[in-house]
């Protein structure tokens, strides 16, 4: 059974419980980090905490800890679980005001502080080798997707909309611009050059888009950072979706239509290449 984290005390997950006057259960009113972490290393750790301090702050919530705390907990939730590579989950909420539900942020109530540790599930390799399928929506979310908040019912219902159809994702568009997936980054390639989507509150600002970037800037891949139009995105040779459980996943069909060739592209075999070395070397410290 693996070991969680509730309000500084480390317990079985299935005794972890919180109050029904929680605001995260009646609100959604919350923030959360998903780390995952290779070889009981967190992978990016300072970054997700920078991510956490915006969400945080982006939704008046006072953070619990600082970083070097944060870090001594999330340490000790990898050590107290099984196996060398781990997705961490971590939520913080508004905490439970017992008295009354009310909207406005209620005084002299502690957050509630959850933490657990589930198996690193990296993507089948049949995924990676032939590609995925998604669909496509309108992107019904609100206008601070840049926050990790835990209000995510808009994501739940997209995503649900790839997996009636059978696909893995669904790609959102908003406004004529293609945003991102229900739980992921999307990239576009179009002629070599890499696409990305600009990091506005738009967007989620993924930790794999950002090493993405990097190992393209690192082996000298042209990228644009700039609005990338869904006629763009629908005529791209290349779409790839990332995040920190999927990794870089080439898409090889869109609405029923093939993407590009309907093949994963060159480009994106390359990039899943730099990212496992880099997984490899930097962040199992192999290198
Ligand atoms: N989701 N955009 C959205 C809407 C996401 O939910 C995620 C990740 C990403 C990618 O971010 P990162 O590269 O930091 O994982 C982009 C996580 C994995 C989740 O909600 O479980």
């Amino acid at each position: 059974m693996s070991t969680a984290f509730l309000n500084g005390a480390f317990l079985p997950l299935a005794e972890a419980r919180v109050p029904a006057m929680d605001r995260g259960f009646l609100f959604g009113d919350g923030a959360y980090e998903v780390v995952p972490v290779y070889s009981r290393r967190p992978f990016r750790l300072a970054e997700h905490l920078a991510r956490l301090r915006h969400t945080l702050a982006g939704i008046r919530l006072a953070n619990p800890h600082d970083d070097a705390e944060w870090s001594r907990l999330i340490g000790e939730i990898v050590a107290r679980n099984d196996g060398e590579d781990q997705s961490v989950y971590l939520q913080i909420t508004r905490g439970a005001d017992m008295k009354r539900r009310n909207h406005a942020f209620p005084s002299g109530v502690a957050p509630t502080v959850f933490m657990m540790s589930e198996p690193l599930l990296t993507p089948p390799p049949e995924q990676r080798e032939n590609g995925i399928a998604c669909v496509s929506a309108p992107d019904i979310r609100w206008l601070r997707c840049d926050l990790k908040t835990v209000s995510l019912l808009a994501n739940c219902l997209l995503r649900q909309q790839a997996i009636d159809a059978g696909c893995a994702e669904t790609i959102l568009f908003r406004d004529g611009f293609m945003t991102e997936g229900a739980a992921s980054n999307i990239f576009a390639v179009k002629g070599g050059v890499l696409l990305a989507p600009p990091k506005d509150n738009l967007v989620l600002p993924g930790i794999t888009y950002d090493v993405v970037l990097e190992l393209a800037a690192a082996h000298g891949l042209p990228a644009e950072v700039r609005p990338v139009a869904e006629a763009e995105a629908r005529g791209a040779d290349e779409l790839w979706m990332t995040s920190s459980t999927k990794e870089v996943l080439p898409i090889v069909r869109l609405d029923g239509r093939p993407v590009g060739d309907g093949r994963p592209g060159p480009v994106g075999a390359r990039m899943h290449a730099w990212y496992q070395d880099f997984k490899q070397t930097v962040m199992r410290g192999n290198g």
